[in-house]
């Protein structure tokens, strides 16, 4: 399993904060030693101070953590409070006309969303909701393009106590089926369809083909007018946004929550069976989210928060839809492709709106860095004052790339370690303090014990050598379940080590200065653009295509995505000639596209007679990563049956 983890990379230099930046930022050295202190000495007594600093409670708790269960913890659990009251309400009285929401349409068209504008849409969208017989604990899906409506709906649920699950809208309706069901969700928050690459997505469409062969817990669907395109509308279950909220008050008071009381569930892929509904908090996950925007973002009244990440993931939940509010930041929101009409509109939308701090993934960097450094040059970035990266270790080229021509050399680049499942970042730096390592996302915050432990659970404490990354401690955002699947909450995060650490799936490394290098996953879980896919969910995909006997799927190092998908494919009838169907592997290509969603479409496809098997029948998938990689193969291939096939998979034959 952690066989040859060995460090390949070897980054030696260092990036202190510029003395500008240190200055003025709100967490300073010495505030920093004290926070790690105060976390060290006393876990509880920490995360409860900051709780009742940070949380606005309706009924303060006394108890800050169960652990009678655990690994179920509990955290601040005979409080009650309301998220969408600690995003919009709490500042009201102070910034009623301050722009929560700064949104510009793929189009061009934009808007601007104070404070009260957002309280309004939120308490009649709230109502809607309710009219429509929405009550605490209902669960609500949401498949919406980027567009406020879709953050007034989160927030609208939470302001009820329904629990929402957003749905990417990349994702199909096969996908969108399956999660509805799983949830057994009550209704559908979508559009007529949302501007993506100068295209209409057509989320309607797909919503409509879901709900045909969805169970029957599914009542309303709730249809935001964006494209005005036609769609249909069927009657006693589609009800215009406009129509539901017709007449209703922009006053709804928030239904007061227990801190423990789900948020919202978000799907995400593991490396077996289906894709997990991973359960938040309330209070937990909302404090994790105000915290981090302190350390790591170092949020300021005047900040323009710009996070690029879609609501259906749960950076979009994080880092747009709920932290950036709940410490009453302004939020920037982009509709569509980063590419429209070209490939500088990051950098015009950075320039026309003062983005300040600028947060997105490696992939988006790689892809925009080869378009070359004229496109910003061409922006006045000036307003740009820290930068941020998440969903995969960042190569140093482009850190270096982000760091001169978008940063100037001037801004400190945070590389946020996180999960869907831990709510929050937990390795971060802390950007006035910490000096960075191009490709290390450096030390784990105050309060959240991180480590490297080797496969018996003991510390590594050898520098740079790899082994499992973990958490030591329970902290608040943490994730509460899996929904709907208590084995699967053990048997993935606990099981390894009986309960002892949350195991986060990565392998990772701490350098002479403890620094943590995240090296990969340990499972069979692919990481395209920065998001999570499973093999098998891949691999379902293709075996349920008639012309398909078996597949096995592999990721292989892309300049761009980070992993690019291989699969390997065995056809019911013959092997095509030279083991390449241009028109079979556009066939199967969309075919995945329309189970799982555009991400999941292998980038390439090779037929073979055979997969290459251990003799206990497993698909020996090491093997396939490494011709996948184009490497030479260096494993024991004496057990295969036919040896030739590995001439097929090589693309020799
Ligand atoms: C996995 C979590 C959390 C938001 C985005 C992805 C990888 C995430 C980093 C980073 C190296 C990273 C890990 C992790 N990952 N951030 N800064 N450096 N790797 O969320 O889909 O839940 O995936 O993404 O492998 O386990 P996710």
């Amino acid at each position: 399993m952690v066989q040859n983890i060995d460090s390949i990379l070897q980054e030696n230099r260092l990036f202190p904060p510029t003395a500008d930046f240190a200055n003025s930022a709100s967490i300073n050295a010495a505030k920093l030693q004290a926070l790690y202190q105060q976390a060290e000495e006393h876990h509880e007594g920490f995360w409860a101070e900051l709780a009742r600093s940070e949380l606005a409670w309706k009924k303060p708790f006394n108890k800050t953590l169960n652990s009678d269960h655990a690994p179920h913890y509990r955290w601040f659990e005979d409080g009650k409070l309301n998220v969408s009251y600690n995003c919009i309400d709490r500042h009201l009285p102070d910034k009623a006309d301050k722009t929560a929401i700064i949104f510009e349409g793929e189009q061009g068209d934009t808007r601007h969303i104070s404070y009260a504008e957002l309280h309004q849409e939120t308490c009649r969208f709230a109502n809607a909701l309710k009219a429509q017989g929405i009550a605490s604990g209902d669960r609500v899906v949401i498949y919406m393009p980027m567009v406020p409506e879709a953050i007034i709906a989160m927030q609208a649920c939470a302001r009820i106590g329904a629990i929402h699950s957003v749905v990417f809208g990349g994702f199909s309706a096969e996908a969108l089926k399956d999660r509805i069901d799983d949830a057994s969700a009550k209704l559908l928050i979508t559009a007529d369809g949302g501007h993506r690459g100068g295209k209409i997505v057509e989320l309607k469409a797909a919503a409509d083909k879901a709900l045909e062969s969805c169970g029957d817990s599914l009542q309303t669907v709730i249809v935001l007018k964006r494209t005005a395109h036609d769609v249909t509308m069927k009657a006693g279950r589609d009800i215009w946004w406009t129509d539901a909220t017709q007449g209703l008050s922009d006053e709804c008071e928030p239904v007061w929550v227990d801190a423990e009381h789900p948020l919202f569930l978000l799907y995400t892929s593991g490396s077996t069976g289906k894709p997990k509904g991973i359960v938040h908090s309330s209070a937990g996950y909302l404090l994790g989210t105000i915290v981090t925007m302190k350390w790591v973002f170092d949020h300021r009244a005047d900040d323009i928060f710009w996070c690029t990440a879609d609501v259906g993931w749960i950076t979009g939940h994080s880092y747009v839809a709920y932290g950036p509010l709940a410490v009453g930041g302004t939020i920037m929101v982009y509709e569509g492709a980063p590419t429209v009409p070209d490939t500088g509109r990051f950098w015009q939308l950075c320039e026309t709106h003062k983005v300040t701090v600028f947060y997105t993934a490696p992939t988006a960097i790689r892809a925009l860095m080869k378009s070359g450094d004229e496109v910003p040059n061409r922006y006045d970035l000036s307003s740009i004052r820290l930068l941020g990266t998440v969903g995969e270790p960042i190569n140093p080229e482009a850190w270096m790339w982000y760091h001169m021509v978008i940063g100037k050399t001037r801004c400190p680049i945070v590389d946020t370690w996180w999960q869907t499942e831990t709510g929050a970042n937990m390795i971060a730096p802390v950007p006035g303090v910490v000096a960075t390592k191009p490709g290390s996302c450096t030390r784990a915050l105050p309060g959240m014990a991180l480590d490297v432990v080797d496969e018996e659970g003991n510390p590594i404490t050898t520098p740079n050598k790899g082994g499992l990354l973990v958490v030591r401690k329970p902290w608040p955002s943490m994730l509460r379940g899996v929904w709907g699947d208590e084995a699967r909450y053990i048997e993935a995060y606990w099981g390894m080590f009986n309960n002892r650490y949350y195991v986060a799936g990565d392998s990772a490394r701490r350098d002479e200065d403890g620094y943590f290098w995240i090296m990969g996953r340990i499972d069979d879980v692919l990481n395209v653009s920065g998001h999570r896919l499973g093999t098998m969910e891949v691999e379902s995909a293709l075996v349920a295509h008639p012309a398909v006997v078996e597949a096995a799927v592999v990721g292989r190092p892309d300049e761009i995505k980070g992993e690019a998908i291989l699969a390997y494919v065995v056809l019911k009838g013959a092997r095509p000639e030279g083991g390449k169907d241009a028109t079979l592997t556009q066939e199967l290509r969309s075919w995945v596209g329309e189970q799982i969603g555009a991400i999941a479409k292998p980038s390439d496809i090779r037929y073979a007679d055979n997969l290459p098997k251990t003799r206990s029948g497993k698909i020996m998938r090491r093997l396939l990563r490494t011709i996948a990689s184009g490497e030479e193969i260096t494993q024991d291939t004496s057990t295969l049956e036919n040896e030739t096939i590995l001439l097929q998979l090589q693309g020799k034959e």
